[in-house]
């Protein structure tokens, strides 16, 4: 009974000394397994005397049991040491920022482009496209611009060799203008469409490129006046450049496919070789607009009678440039890396209505 009572407080201090779960199963086997002190003990049993017999096998049972119980107690125990410890060495801290490591960056020509798509969305307008290789009608002709009209020469137009099939003649388009003309002949009014994309003309310095970008804007439907001309391009400029109150003036323009034509400055001032957009003394020309010429909405088989509208078109590169900054047009095609990272644009800078993205 002695050697039975040092046996269980031996086991029941091996129990709260195991460290871990495989630590506690061996005690587990050299305790109750079969060939395990207890079962050994249990063994001897056969050879006492009945009294002597049952003593000793009930003792041995309760010691059996007491020590079966406090292995149970202590894999627990264990279990959920283990279980915490593991959870404090993965944990994942999902409230942490996103890397800030860049592999690349948003072109700033691309982010302008999203901005004024974010903006004029906003305001119901869609996004269609044209071609760049334009046959000569719909970049010229519908658009009111006849043959040898001065506004052909202005554009420095790229001919192409190549005729179309039913003999048209082709060319590099100087203006997103034609996608007016493309959206009309294949949509019904009411139409409120914005058209950005390349254009090109044969020309090279700081402000020109022979290929640039322009955004085209068309509303037609049968009530449309210059009221809602100047109210959606007051609201452009100032959402663009973030400026609520930001002068727009209207000053009176010539483009032959628009009836009456307008040109929209920006408040701007320059002073001391210092430019800034905003309040001040000056004027800057953004861009061209106009009630649209019924003339081209004939020529694209609308009812002049019946519907009027406007269009616009602006630079993009402008854009870009005016509200970034950025001094010279051409460096934006010369895929300078250090350029790039300069004035390149997170991917998750998202432009939105109000003021597309300030920095
Ligand atoms: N197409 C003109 C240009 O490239 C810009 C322009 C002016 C477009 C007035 C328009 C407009 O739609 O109404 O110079």
């Amino acid at each position: 009974m002695d050697n039975l009572d040092q046996l269980r407080s031996d086991l029941l201090t091996s129990v709260e000394e195991a460290t871990d779960l495989k630590a506690l199963d061996e005690v587990r086997v050299s305790a109750l397994g079969k060939k395990g002190a207890i079962s050994g003990l249990m063994k001897g049993l056969g050879g006492m005397d009945p009294e002597q017999r049952k003593a000793t096998g009930q003792a041995l049972n309760l010691v059996k049991n007491e020590i079966a119980e406090a292995i149970e107690r202590r894999k627990e125990t264990l279990a959920d040491a283990e279980l915490d410890a593991r959870l404090a060495e993965e944990r994942i801290d999902v409230s942490l920022p996103v890397r800030e490591e860049p592999q690349g960056s948003i072109h700033p020509l691309s982010q302008t482009i999203d901005e004024v798509v974010a903006i004029f969305g906003e305001m119901g307008f869609t996004v269609a496209e044209g071609p760049d290789i334009e046959v000569d009608w719909y970049n010229f002709g519908a658009l009111n611009i006849p043959p040898e009209h001065p506004a052909r020469q202005e554009h420095d137009t790229f001919y192409l060799p190549n005729e179309t099939e039913d003999g048209q003649r082709t060319v590099l388009r100087t203006h997103t203008s034609p996608v007016q003309i493309r959206t009309m002949l294949k949509q019904k009014p009411p139409i409120r469409v914005i058209c950005p994309g390349r254009t090109y003309r044969c020309d090279y310095d700081a402000t020109h490129s022979p290929m640039f970008n322009q955004v085209e804007g068309l509303v037609i439907d049968e009530k449309t006046h210059m009221g809602h001309l100047k109210g959606c391009l007051i609201d452009f400029c100032r959402a663009y450049f973030g400026t609520d109150d930001l002068p727009v003036r209207f000053r009176p323009s010539y483009f032959p496919f628009t009836e009456p034509s307008a040109e929209v400055d920006i408040g701007c001032t320059r002073e001391g070789g210092e430019f800034k957009i905003g309040h001040g003394d000056d004027w800057l020309e953004i861009l061209g607009s106009g009630m649209v010429n019924p003339a081209v909405l004939e020529n694209c088989g609308i009812d002049s009678t019946k519907y009027q509208g406007f269009a616009f078109g602006v630079g993009l590169e402008r854009l870009a440039m005016l509200k970034y900054g950025i001094p010279d047009l051409r460096t934006f095609y010369e895929s300078d890396l250090r350029w790039l990272k300069h004035y390149g644009f997170a991917a998750l800078d998202v432009p939105s209505m109000t003021g597309g993205l300030s920095r």
